[in-house]
């Protein structure tokens, strides 16, 4: 008999959100000589949909090159991770692409699927995505990474493995030291054996990069100027959005993109929840996000140091992007 997925949800416990958001905005804001802003509060209801936009756009090829090797891949993938499994997926968004992945695990065995989200959006739109799969039952976790994959862990019966997806890239938006802990913490949570299945943005040339991310249509530039909407919304500021630019531009060093959103004129803006007022030159920014490509080797050489090793890896040559392969030792 065919078992329809369920779908619970499991709320964050932690401290109140809208405290939390102003104390972040706060620090961030204060930070001198660099203003920065959290790239998670990207992801409100408007910027969630506003990503799925920029993601069928054809200036940026990224998601649609993460889908094409799973949907390709996804059999041969899951041959590598012996079951039983259970599938914690961190960032989830709306899980369009890790339907494959799932399908296929679905057609051995009945799979428990725990997406990890702090937006409550995602996973709302997870649910709707994905709940006509068979055989499957879905538990999402409104929680940070890290806190999510701790208790999903827990709840791992004996002798279940663990397959953590972090796909499309999302380990880019960390800086190269913050992904390098990043990783150490998930290996730590693990058991040898298990598995994480990393998607990773390769190199390409810089013009290629900046259109994608400064698109001529202007969704881009509408995702990051939705942060200081959502602050204006959430923490009763008086952002004029008229007045700052969306600029993606690209760090040679760094081998990052990074979106800012730069003051047009010398201003003055007042956020009341976060008790804060803050004066910006013109031409001052505010950085957004940061989105690092990697060489084609280097997960090898990150995933190793973090206590994984890299059994496969699967590279999308019309969008250069690999998905690896990486089994805690
Ligand atoms: C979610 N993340 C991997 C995207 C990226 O490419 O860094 C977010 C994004 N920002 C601008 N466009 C897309």
């Amino acid at each position: 008999m065919k078992t329809k997925a369920k779908f619970m949800l499991t709320h964050a416990i932690s401290a109140d959100p809208a405290c939390e958001f102003a104390a972040e905005v706060r620090a961030g804001l204060t930070k001198i000589p660099q203003r920065e802003l959290p790239s998670k509060y990207l992801y409100d209801e408007v910027g969630s949909a506003l990503f799925e936009v920029i993601s069928v756009l054809p200036e940026y090829g990224l998601t649609r090159a993460d889908q094409r090797l799973l949907q390709r891949h996804a059999q041969e993938i899951v041959e590598q991770v012996p079951g039983p499994i259970a599938v914690a997926e961190l960032g989830s968004g709306s899980a369009k692409k890790t339907r494959w992945i799932l399908k296929a695990l679905c057609r051995q065995q009945h799979t428990s699927y725990f997406p990890i989200e702090i937006s409550r959006t995602a996973l709302a739109m997870c649910e709707r995505e994905l709940g006509d799969i068979d055989a499957m039952s879905i538990v999402g976790f409104e929680r940070e990474y890290l806190d999510g994959l701790l208790e999903v862990a827990a709840r791992r019966r004996n002798g279940q493995q663990l397959l953590v997806l972090f796909l499309g890239s999302t380990i880019g938006n960390f800086d190269r030291p913050a992904a390098a802990k990043f990783l150490t913490e998930v290996r730590q949570i693990l058991q040898p054996g298990d598995s994480l299945l990393l998607g990773t943005d390769l190199e390409k040339p810089i013009p290629q990069l900046l259109r994608a991310y400064d698109d001529p249509l202007g969704v881009t530039a509408g995702f990051n100027l939705n942060i200081l909407a959502r602050i204006n919304r959430e923490l009763e500021a008086d952002f004029m959005l008229s007045d700052f630019r969306h600029i993606a531009r690209y760090d040679e060093e760094a081998r990052r993109v990074e979106m800012h959103l730069q003051s047009q004129r010398t201003q003055r803006v007042t956020i009341q929840r976060a008790d804060l007022a803050i004066d910006l030159q013109e031409g001052e920014t505010i950085w957004t996000e940061s989105s690092h490509k990697y060489a084609p080797g280097e997960p090898f050489q990150v995933a190793q140091a973090a206590g994984f090793h890299c059994k496969a890896q699967w590279v999308d040559h019309e969008w250069p992007f690999a998905e690896n392969l990486l089994i805690a030792e």
